[in-house]
């Protein structure tokens, strides 16, 4: 049994993790700041780990939280291109200071390995498809300069200091328990809630952006990998998070109609600045290097996650 500690542990992604640990029986420590996570993301299984609430950006906490861990799963961040060009300072501070703090505080503690959920953004939008971990990164919000600070601060913390880290590019995971409350929630969590209630969703752009939507299960299965993979595998290295495929906004919205029985119609507003238009991955060196698989494909993981969305909209009507 190793010890996990988990960043961002009560968001959508951390909190998916801290459940696949405990299911494998692992020791499992989680903190949050709650600034865009959720308690009730943890309900059932808070009393099964050591949640501390806690912030990245607060080193001494940090320190405290990486004694005796083996691995850390570095989820936390504000996870939200728009909100980046609203706040850029802001973005910074939680995106690349605070991934910095966790380095820090891990390389201290003699962590094994830290896992960082980097992001797609990196690529920007140059018309290359699919996009490679070769391809120079080119980010066009402060989200991804803040992500892609942090990728650099990982691979330079494995050279200088022998940490082995390993950076996952996600390309837009989606799944249950994704917030769909604020204007910066992802897309298909907005798209699930509204179309559930009947409300006319809204598509910036003319609805052909694509995007390389990918399950949670796959993003859970990869950090799972990555601890796993021997060093040399993986250490310092960078890969691509996804499936292969990619979807557009117009295409997601007619498969959403048949699983939510959404019979309206959708608003097109103009493309949101930083807003890449393809995204789409090569996922070749995390199958690999990791032994990466797509266990759960688009369709599956959408009906999942709608099916996820009615049983959450049932709970709170009951
Ligand atoms: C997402 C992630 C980001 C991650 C990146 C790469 C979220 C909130 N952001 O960014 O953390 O690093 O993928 O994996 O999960 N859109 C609409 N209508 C809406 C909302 C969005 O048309 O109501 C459009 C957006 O303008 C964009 C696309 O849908 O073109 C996807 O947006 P979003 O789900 O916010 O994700 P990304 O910006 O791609």
């Amino acid at each position: 049994m190793a010890k996990y500690l988990v960043t961002g542990a009560a968001g959508f992604i951390g909190s998916s993790l801290v459940r696949a640990l405990l299911d494998r029986g692992e020791q499992v420590r989680g903190i949050d700041n709650f600034s865009t996570g959720r308690r009730d993301n943890l309900t059932e299984v808070i009393q099964r780990m050591d949640f501390r609430e806690a912030d990245i950006l607060d080193l001494d906490a940090m320190h405290k939280a990486c004694e005796g861990v083996d691995y850390v799963l570095h989820q936390a961040a504000i996870p939200s291109v728009p909100k980046s060009v609203l706040d850029p300072v802001g973005s910074n501070r939680a995106n690349a200071d605070g991934t910095l703090n966790v380095l820090v505080a891990a390389r201290d503690a003699k962590v094994k390995r830290v896992v960082y959920a980097a992001s797609s953004s990196v690529y920007g939008d140059k018309p290359t498809l699919p996009k490679h971990e070769a391809m120079s990164p080119d980010p066009i919000s402060p989200y991804a300069v803040a992500k892609l600070a942090s990728e650099f601060y990982m691979v330079c913390f494995y050279r200088c200091y022998g940490l082995q880290t390993v950076c996952l590019r996600y390309f837009n995971i989606f799944g249950p328990r994704q917030d769909p409350s604020s204007p910066y929630s992802g897309v298909l969590a907005k798209f699930s809630t509204q179309m559930l209630r009947g409300e006319h969703p809204t598509i910036f752009g003319d609805g052909e952006t694509s995007r390389d939507f990918t399950f949670i299960d796959n993003a859970v299965s990869a950090n799972l990998l990555a601890c796993s993979a021997p060093a040399q595998e993986c250490a310092g290295r960078v890969f691509n998070c996804a499936t292969g495929r990619r979807i557009t906004l117009n295409e997601t919205f007619e498969a959403m109609k048949k699983l939510t029985g959404f019979h309206g119609k959708v608003n097109y507003e103009p493309e949101r600045s930083g807003d890449i238009k393809h995204s789409l991955a090569d996922i070749t060196l995390a199958q690999k290097h990791l032994g990466y698989k797509v266990l759960v494909n688009f369709e599956d993981g959408l009906r999942r996650t709608v099916e996820w969305y009615k049983s959450q909209a049932k709970a709170v009507s009951a």
